[in-house]
């Protein structure tokens, strides 16, 4: 079917980001469908990524907790679906410690070839350890984007971005142009045509003064990749809702808003699971007088649907560019193996790289040729 169809093209553009992170210098140059969050500093951007994957995963909290971007490749894997390097085993001491660990679900770094991670506690660990070996502990930032792999089959397949929230005041080892340093590494990943940008606002504040909407605004001006999402609804004040931006009367976006309930920092230090977090999420748009007539179009799950069909809209319209980005660079390669002496060579560098490219090219080439009729590339 259309979704079965959606996540092997989705599935080969992430294999491909993984090469191209990889060899590094080329990554710049072919820019990959991905989504970015976007907002001020604790207005709950990896809540509502932890939210769309269903699971505990992410650093959060009050303050600056998100130090570096934090690549995030969500891969739909049906249960059961064999794996390609050998069979699921949760060890003893991921059981003990995560009452929630499942054989279907893992995550893996790239930084940690091999390595499956399936105590989703293990892998904030993980993220803070190579956070702060990279940053420090004393809120230092850094552009070095920390890749993160999720298998499960409870999420869609999507490649998500975490990243480091605007702020103004520097704090701790923070440089005194903090404000600036952030909004640089936030455009190198909002700027790009093929990143969709979640912009995330808390209800609970005037959107005209929302940080990310503003910024959005910069990069997409004609607001055709950029998603309004709010987050704390269930903070606002009694008597008040977000009907009229949902109606796009404040401040209209071409895509809409969406709505959210995320756990509040109390629930987080009480450790309640995501699952009642998200039962909570949708009775309280079911029940609410301003949302329950529209609630279908609240809360994470609706959030999550609406993104992967976004992302495969947009993943089409790029394909064409990706492609001959692609061919442009395959005969680079090419010229440059020629002057090194041949492709025949004994494994130099610049042979690696090229059988690495023309393995994923073919790869990639198959799924889109086969199914050129189904995507319409050429619209
Ligand atoms: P980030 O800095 O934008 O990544 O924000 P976090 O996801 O770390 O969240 C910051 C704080 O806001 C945490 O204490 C969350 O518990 C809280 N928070 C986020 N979203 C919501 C929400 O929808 N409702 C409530 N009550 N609290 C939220
Ligand atoms: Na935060
Ligand atoms: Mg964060």
């Amino acid at each position: 079917g259309p979704a079965g169809l959606g996540n092997e093209i989705v599935g080969v553009v992430n294999k491909l980001q993984d090469v191209f992170t990889s060899i590094g210098s080329s990554a710049s140059q072919i820019d990959l469908p991905q989504i970015c969050v976007l907002g001020s500093q604790s207005s709950g951007k990896s809540s509502v990524l932890e939210n769309i994957v269903g699971r505990d995963f992410l650093p959060r909290g009050t303050g600056i907790v998100t130090r570096r971007p934090l690549v995030l490749q969500l891969i739909n894997r049906t249960a059961g679906t064999p794996q390609a390097n050998g069979s699921a085993q949760i060890n003893a001491t991921d059981k003990a410690t995560d009452k929630h660990a499942n054989a279907d679900e893992w995550g893996e770094f790239l930084h940690l070839p091999g390595e499956k991670f399936y105590d989703f506690n293990k892998i904030r660990e993980e993220i803070v350890r190579d956070t702060e070996a990279k940053t420090g502990k004393n809120a230092g930032i850094s552009p070095q984007p920390i890749n993160l792999r999720i298998f499960s089959p409870n999420v869609l397949t999507l490649t998500l971005v975490d990243l480091p929230g605007l702020t103004k005041v520097p704090v701790g080892d923070q440089p005194r142009d903090i404000e600036k340093q952030i909004r640089d590494m936030l455009l190198k990943y909002i700027s790009k045509p093929a990143c969709i940008i979640l912009a995330v606002t808390a209800a609970n504040t005037d959107l005209a003064n929302s940080d990310g909407l503003k910024m959005a605004r910069e990069v997409d001006p004609e607001g055709t990749r950029t998603i309004g999402v709010l987050t704390k609804v269930d903070l606002m004040d009694k008597g008040t809702d977000v009907v009229d931006i949902l109606a796009g009367r404040i401040i209209p976006l071409r895509l809409g808003y969406v709505p959210v309930v995320n756990r509040g920092q109390r629930d987080i230090e009480n450790n309640k699971p995501i699952s009642h977090a998200l039962e909570h999420e949708r009775e309280y748009f079911e029940n609410h007088a301003s949302y329950k007539g529209k609630s279908q179009f609240c809360g994470t799950p609706f959030l999550a649907r609406k993104l992967n069909m976004i992302l495969m809209h947009h993943i089409r319209a790029t394909l064409p560019d990706i492609k001959s980005r692609i061919t442009s660079q395959l005969q680079k390669y090419n010229a440059e193996l020629l002057t090194l002496g041949g492709p025949t060579g004994d494994g130099n560098s610049g042979n690696i790289v090229l059988s690495v490219i023309t393995e994923f090219t073919s790869e990639f080439r198959t799924t889109i040729d086969g199914n050129t009729n189904d995507l319409s590339l050429n619209e």
